[in-house]
């Protein structure tokens, strides 16, 4: 897995495509600390214990450091900041059912547009997994030499 580097001063207009996902019912936003547990634990059925673990870190800054994207009372996706370490981006993950329909871009440039009013010009986007999503919707760079990363020790659930 690699880190991938973004700027974040020309982050791409997503008017158009939130006021679309608002006309079919999907709002991107943050979530509040009542809404902490259901918050964590639909992270933990879609996605495991690691994103669920750093979800929940999101929770304690205020305001929280992750959007959801919700329709009525189902959440469709997720995405967090600075719970893995200062300036990371991640996790991010929308339900597999609700993908390709604009979701995870939203909330993608919704967090790094928090990230840069909280003063930085760029961002990491930490352990990649899809690089070409984050290269077509913000132009992120392979980060060289960034194989050997903060998750590279990280303990794992036990046979
Ligand atoms: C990656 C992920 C969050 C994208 O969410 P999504 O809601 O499907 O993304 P969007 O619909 O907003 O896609 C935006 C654009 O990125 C493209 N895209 C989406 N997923 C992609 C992928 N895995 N690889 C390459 N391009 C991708 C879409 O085709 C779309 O392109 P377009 O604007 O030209 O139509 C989602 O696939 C996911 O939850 N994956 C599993 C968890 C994961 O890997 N998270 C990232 C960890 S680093």
């Amino acid at each position: 897995m690699k880190d991938m580097l973004v700027r974040l001063l020309e982050l791409p207009d997503i008017s158009d495509l939130e006021a679309k996902l608002q006309t079919n019912g999907v709002i991107i936003r943050r979530p509040i600390p009542p809404e902490k547990s259901f918050v964590v634990d639909w992270v933990f059925e879609h996605f495991g214990q690691y994103w669920k673990n750093e979800v929940e870190t999101a929770f304690s800054s205020l305001p929280v450091s992750c959007f959801i994207a919700q329709q009525g009372n189902e959440i469709l996706g997720f995405a967090c900041f600075e719970t893995s370490a200062k300036n990371f981006f991640g996790p991010t993950g929308t339900k597999e059912s609700e993908r390709g329909k604009g979701i995870g871009k939203v909330l993608l440039i919704k967090s790094l547009e928090a990230m840069r009013e909280m003063g930085y010009a760029y961002a990491i986007i930490g352990g990649v997994g899809p690089a070409a999503f984050y290269e077509s919707t913000v132009g992120a760079q392979v980060i060289p030499g960034s194989e050997i990363s903060i998750y590279q020790h990280l303990i794992r659930n036990k046979p």
